[in-house]
């Protein structure tokens, strides 16, 4: 049911490469509640995904944009405004790729340069975004800037790897740049920190079914699903939360405040 929450309004979404990618679902909630955006992947997820799909669905255009590169960044942001007719209200950063997980390579062999890849596509790239929207002036006030985190930037989860380090870069830049663009330009910069979920660059991390079940028995709500990620998203693009800013926003089924819970109790009694 649609309730016209983003109607009029302009954004840019990063990051559906299919349709278990939680953009896909912030993408589709977006559209149903009215607002007008342009979807963004990387060159070769684009050719990779699915994402037409998505963009006939949501009659978006696809501007091709790698998030770590100013270049695309500026021709995705003016390209974007030009689409759509106007400054952006909200941009989705749903991006994160780590060389070092995804080759399987151990936390104590890690290779530097494919950490320096792994902060620069899943954190700089968000201060990227934010720096490349403040130079060409592209937010209206009253904005909102999100970025997806995990729990693994306060807590070890060593399949995790240097992906702990990115996401606590990731909501550090999202504190930096959110004091800076909300005295700037009232534009308010969140992350979401989300419980497990079944998508391409979750499924990436070793052991993700065993920790997805945990997560799952540690949550009295169970884990967050995407789709109900995609509901808070656009909760924060809307006008319902204008003075929240500089929040890393636990989305976990309560999975960060429990010690422990009877399903898991249950399970180890075993
Ligand atoms: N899946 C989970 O368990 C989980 C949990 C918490 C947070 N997150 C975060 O949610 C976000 C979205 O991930 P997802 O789970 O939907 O998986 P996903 O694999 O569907 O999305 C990751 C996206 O990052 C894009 N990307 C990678 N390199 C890029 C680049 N250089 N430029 C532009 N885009 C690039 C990929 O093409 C892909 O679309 C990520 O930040 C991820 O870390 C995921």
């Amino acid at each position: 049911m649609s309730h016209n929450l983003l109607k009029g309004k302009r954004g840019i979404i990063f990051g559906a490469l299919d349709e278990r990618s939680i953009a896909w679902k912030v993408a589709q909630v977006a559209h149903a509640e009215g607002a007008s955006f342009t979807l963004t992947n990387a060159p070769i997820a684009l050719r990779m995904g699915t994402i037409n799909k998505l963009a006939d669905e949501c009659n978006a255009e696809v501007i091709p944009a790698d998030a770590t590169s100013m270049e695309d960044l500026e021709n995705l942001f003016t390209k974007s405004m030009e689409v759509l007719g106007g400054k952006i209200d909200f941009v989705l950063h749903s991006i994160g790729m780590s060389p070092n997980v995804r080759k399987g390579k151990d936390y104590g062999d890690l290779n530097y340069d494919w950490l320096m890849k792994t902060l620069d596509v899943s954190a700089i790239s968000f201060h990227k975004v934010m720096q490349t929207a403040e130079k060409l002036d592209a937010m209206n006030e009253w904005g909102s800037i999100m970025g997806l985190s995990y729990i693994a930037a306060q807590r070890t989860f060593p399949d995790y790897s240097d992906m702990a380090q990115a996401k606590a870069m990731l909501e550090s830049i999202a504190r930096s740049y959110g004091e800076r663009l909300g005295r700037m330009k009232k534009v308010r910069v969140n992350t979401i920190s989300q419980s497990p979920t079944m998508t391409t660059a979750g499924t990436g991390v070793g052991g993700f079914d065993v920790f997805f079940d945990y997560a799952d028995k540690m949550s009295p709500l169970g884990n967050a699903s995407a789709e109900a990620c995609a509901n808070y998203c656009v909760m924060f693009f809307s006008d319902f939360t204008k003075m929240v800013t500089m929040q890393n926003l636990m989305h976990d089924g309560g999975f960060s405040s429990s010690g422990i819970t009877d399903r898991l109790i249950e399970d180890l009694k075993k």
